[in-house]
């Protein structure tokens, strides 16, 4: 098999004796963006979390170019590439959008002309505290982080959950920019989102009680969307 940027292979994870990732595999090469579709509770944030390295113990690789990173801490492979934007999208609340973005390019000189160019509006956010964005410019915030730590890969947790549709659109469109960009992205989203997601993502898979139920190419899941659908329930 030719290597992936990001392999996973046969994860499984669990909460005490809570078994809820069943092997686990997902080929991520880069420039994909790789859509992991689910109801609740199947085990995708879980998955998200497996490959940060955060709280889970787990069997089977993670294996980040060639190099395996699945014993690592999560600060060790945020520090290789990986970007974590959580469901709650992990803003600071009470500091200013600048002083998160500050925060995220670290020692980094840091300038903000590259994120104005993907979303415009951010000039007007600057001086906001976080927790007075709305819920999708926090997502958008945040998933703008990733761009000033350099990092190569986004692991993006629902970032449309609770979203107005305009602004869902606003952020699968951002997101098709990024990967164009050279972005690689895994991306969580319910089932309800299928149609947009099709739009933007290479790979699609459907995850169910911690299994990779269906997993498919773009175009060989074009022709499945009723296989996809019965798997979703939706
Ligand atoms: N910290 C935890 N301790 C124990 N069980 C947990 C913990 N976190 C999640 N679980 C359980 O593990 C399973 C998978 O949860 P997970 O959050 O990964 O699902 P999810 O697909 O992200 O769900 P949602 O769509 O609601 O975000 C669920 O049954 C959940 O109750
Ligand atoms: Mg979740």
């Amino acid at each position: 098999m030719a290597s992936s940027l990001l392999t996973i292979r046969s994860l499984d994870a669990f909460y005490g004796r809570a078994h809820v990732l069943h092997k686990v595999s997902l080929p991520v090469d880069r420039g994909d963006i790789v859509a992991v579709l689910g109801r609740n509770g199947v085990g995708k944030t879980t998955l998200l979390k497996s490959i940060m390295g955060i709280e889970v113990i787990r069997r089977g690789e993670i294996l980040f170019r060639d190099e395996d990173i699945s014993r690592l801490k999560p600060h060790e492979i945020a520090k290789r590439g990986i970007f974590y934007v959580p469901d709650d999208a992990g803003l600071f609340p009470g500091m200013s959008v600048m002083d998160n973005l500050r925060l995220a390019a670290g020692k980094k000189n840091f300038s903000i002309e590259p994120l104005e160019d993907i979303y415009p509006e951010i000039k007007g956010l600057l001086n906001r505290r976080a927790d007075l964005l709305s819920g999708g410019e926090r997502k958008i915030v945040s998933i703008l982080r990733s761009l000033l730590t350099g990092s190569e890969v986004l692991l993006l947790d629902e970032p449309t959950e609770g979203v107005m549709p305009l602004m869902v659109k606003r952020i699968h469109s951002m997101l098709d920019t990024l990967k164009r960009r050279g972005m690689t992205i895994i991306l969580i989203e319910s089932g309800t989102k299928l149609q947009h997601i099709m739009g933007i993502a290479t790979k699609i898979s459907v995850m169910s009680s911690g299994r990779i139920v269906y997993f498919g190419e773009r175009e060989k899941a074009e022709g499945e969307l009723d296989i996809i659908k019965k798997h979703l329930f939706v």
